[in-house]
């Protein structure tokens, strides 16, 4: 393999990382920890952190496309239970954009999770 080749493909790797990286959505709120997954583990058995970042990415990809990014903390969990079905339905009538069954549950269990930080 030559050099030249070498160094442009570490180039492209880095710029293809990068852009993964920002691609992750716009900040809000703080970074879901294993702490987070924790104090919800009684409430869903099993939930991962990798569910928890799924949810965080699903609800960051969909939930600003017609106003802001909600704050998971602004709702209770009830009121969370009835308004994310409700807005998946609105999401999955956006061309373009569609939440599966799963993706719901995901969202639902973030801002649920994220809502409760500090409050346990
Ligand atoms: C297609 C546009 C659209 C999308 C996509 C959308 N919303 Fe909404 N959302 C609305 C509209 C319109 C309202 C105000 C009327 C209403 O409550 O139905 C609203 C209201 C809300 C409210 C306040 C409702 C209340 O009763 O307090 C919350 C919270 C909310 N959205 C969260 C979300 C979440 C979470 C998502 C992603 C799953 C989402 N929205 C995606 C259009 C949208």
């Amino acid at each position: 393999m030559n050099k030249k080749f070498l160094v442009a493909t570490v180039g492209i790797a880095i710029l293809v990382a990068c852009g993964t990286a920002k691609n992750s959505g716009p900040k809000v709120e703080t970074m879901p920890t294993q702490g987070d997954v924790d104090r919800v583990q009684d409430k869903f058995p099993g939930y991962t952190l990798t569910d928890l970042n799924e949810g965080k990415q699903l609800f960051e990809s969909n939930c600003n496309l017609c106003h802001g990014l909600k704050k998971p903390a602004s709702r209770t969990e009830e009121e969370w239970k009835g308004i994310v079905p409700r807005m998946v339905k609105k999401v999955n009538a956006k061309d373009g954009h569609s939440v599966s069954a799963d993706g719901e549950q995901k969202i639902l269990r973030y801002v649920i999770t994220m809502g409760s930080v500090g409050k346990s």
